[in-house]
């Protein structure tokens, strides 16, 4: 038998995100040019686990690159967390002759390839692919903007009904403690008021802002409620709002459309350049890095710069939402 070529392995992991398709087409497509072998593993760390991968070839990633969701498909692998199914995984990369993993995903995604690479020595280069664009280290992270469009289509047209009805309307948003959906989706659709569980924001001032809107004529108010850690809160702040204000409330929880549908431009061209980028630093040696764009910049960065703490919005995002929204 021959030997095997050197390969590169590439894999989604966590919540999916619109734009990892990009990313996949652009990982398979740049190893090879590069002539490497390039798979495809399924369901993230699980595939590894499993040993569930596929040779990938240019014609596998063809007319992907505008559709939502990943190819490869993706999960949440607690297995991953224990060293025995990490040196599962690596066995199975050294036997299909891999020189390093490409991880498109979030926060738990990069520590677990932080882990497998320290403990086995596998070469890991991370990819942010998550809508909550919470990675430290990068302004942004594949699919966040997506996600922003949706958000924003869906709440325009809440309003609408909101204005013909006289109506307020508490709209919940992904994103757990980022927070970054929520304040831009705020600003960008004019929304009254903004309610972040994880700052503990005070309900009597939200309350206020909405009742002054009213006096003055306004025929419609959004509140947006940050998804936070925990599911179901906008219930909560919904039965709050009426018992302890008087404010009665529709809610809408816009969920999981905000992962899918066609990737927009932005998030297109960021795998397309990630993509890339991570495979050229696996060739060119890197052990552990992540690619990042800061200040219009994009970079190879280590991976330990993404790990230690979450990306949050900038405090003054909201004097600039609570100024427009008098
Ligand atoms: O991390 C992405 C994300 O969509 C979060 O915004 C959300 O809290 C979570 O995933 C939902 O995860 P699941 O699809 O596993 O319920």
């Amino acid at each position: 038998m021959s030997a095997r070529k050197k390969a590169i392995a590439v894999l989604c992991s966590g919540g999916d995100s619109s734009g990892m398709n990009s990313t996949i087409r652009s990982v398979v497509r740049t190893a090879i040019a590069e002539d490497l072998d390039v798979y495809g593993i399924y369901k993230g760390y699980t595939g590894l686990i499993n040993k569930d991968a596929q040779l990938m070839d240019l014609s596998s990633v063809g007319n992907i690159i505008q559709r939502g969701g990943t190819i490869l498909h993706s999960s949440r692998c607690p297995e991953f967390h224990q060293a025995e199914y990490r040196a599962k995984a690596a066995e199975f990369l050294r036997e299909l002759n891999v020189i390093g993993l490409v991880v498109i995903g979030g926060n738990g995604s990069f520590n677990g390839a932080y882990q497998l690479q320290k403990e086995q020595g596998i070469p890991v280069a991370c990819i942010p692919g998550t809508i909550d664009n919470d990675i430290s280290g990068t302004d942004v992270s594949i699919g966040f903007d997506t996600a922003l469009h949706t958000a924003v289509e869906a709440i325009d047209k809440i309003r609408d009904t909101a204005t013909s009805h006289d109506r307020t309307f508490l709209v919940e948003v992904m994103g757990r403690s980022s927070g970054m959906i929520a304040i831009t989706v705020a600003i960008c659709t004019g929304a009254e008021a903004v309610i972040f569980p994880d700052r503990q924001t005070d309900l009597t001032e939200v309350a206020n802002v909405i009742e002054r809107g009213k006096q003055r004529g306004k025929k419609s108010s959004i509140i947006i409620v940050a998804e936070g850690e925990k599911e179901g809160l906008g219930y909560v702040y919904q039965k709050d709002l009426l018992d302890s204000h008087k404010i009665e409330t529709k809610l809408c929880i816009l969920g999981h459309i905000q992962r899918g549908g066609n990737p927009s431009p932005v998030d297109r061209f960021l795998g397309a350049k990630m993509g890339n980028m991570a495979v050229r630093g696996i060739i060119e040696g890197q052990k552990s890095c992540v690619t990042v764009k800061r200040n219009g910049q994009f970079m190879l960065a280590p991976l330990e710069d993404c790990l230690e703490k979450r990306n949050t919005f900038d405090p003054s995002l909201v004097e600039l939402l609570n100024t427009l929204a008098q």
